[in-house]
């Protein structure tokens, strides 16, 4: 069975205190998990995606925890002139091991194209800075009622492996999130996302069934506490990218618990 991961992504929320509050909070909570967990310690993966200003001050707070930190974007580039950019050494030297490439949000409201996040992907397995990427792919509810929902995962994981290589994928993640699941309260059935994880893995085994069965697919859009033991028990759902449930302690430990009971 691969191990399961929950990955909190916090947007553009939160502030010096929060983090640290936060950070301490879900780090007691899991910490307590990992003590009555087999062999004293977590079998799961935790990650949290604070904003970048709060990278540092996440990575002090997690210091010999079992949580690991990640961010939300990355440059495709190395260094430069490139304003308001943010490297992938910079992230490294954060102690970032994750960042999500991407996401729903990067592809609406700042127009990222499938080329762009290719090359952010690529800039991610080519170097030596172990920062691996999530990357998230997912529907709008349009292009799901019109039956396209296969069609645009396949696009857009196409354009990284066309990028790429399917070998990168053994040092990534992938993040299905339903864009029309996102923020609003609605989640995915257990049924309607597994058959679209199904779907994501089988089209990796088409091309090397290794990767396809080690990588991690997280599940993403509206997980809470109460659906995230049902959706992470599907055979092809490693886990979950969390939005508004990873802003609080509770919640998100009560997520990290589901993904527990089934490790
Ligand atoms: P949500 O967000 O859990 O608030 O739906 C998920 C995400 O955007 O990663």
């Amino acid at each position: 069975m691969r191990r399961l991961m929950v990955a909190g992504n916090w947007k553009m929320h939160g502030s010096v205190d929060m983090t640290t509050s936060l950070i301490h909070g879900i780090a007691e909570s899991v910490s307590k998990l990992a003590a009555s967990a087999p062999q004293d310690h977590l079998p799961i993966d935790v990650l949290v995606c604070p904003p970048y200003p709060y990278l540092g001050v996440a990575s002090a707070a997690v210091k010999s925890g079992p949580i690991m930190i990640g961010a939300q974007n990355v440059s495709q580039y190395e260094q430069g002139a490139f304003t308001g950019e943010v490297s992938l050494p910079m992230l490294s030297e954060m102690s970032c091991h994750y960042v999500l490439l991407g996401h729903s949000e990067r592809r609406e409201l700042f127009t990222e194209s499938n080329a762009e996040i290719a090359e952010k992907f690529a800039a991610c397995v080519s170097g030596d800075h172990n920062v691996l990427p999530v990357l998230c792919v997912g529907e709008l509810l349009a292009e799901r009622q019109a039956g396209d929902t296969k069609k645009v995962i396949d696009q857009q994981l196409d354009a990284v492996i066309e990028r790429v290589g399917i070998s990168a994928f053994a040092h990534a993640v992938i993040a299905y999130e339903p864009v029309w699941a996102i923020g609003t309260g609605e989640t995915a059935s257990p049924e309607q996302a597994q058959e679209v994880h199904a779907h994501i893995r089988q089209k990796l085994a088409a091309l090397d069934a290794n990767v396809a069965e080690k990588i991690q697919v997280l599940y993403g859009g509206s997980v809470k506490p109460e659906n995230a033991e049902q959706l992470f028990a599907q055979n092809d759902i490693d886990g979950g990218l969390i939005g508004g449930a990873s802003l609080k302690a509770e919640s998100f430990a009560g997520i990290c618990q589901a993904a527990l009971k089934l490790s």
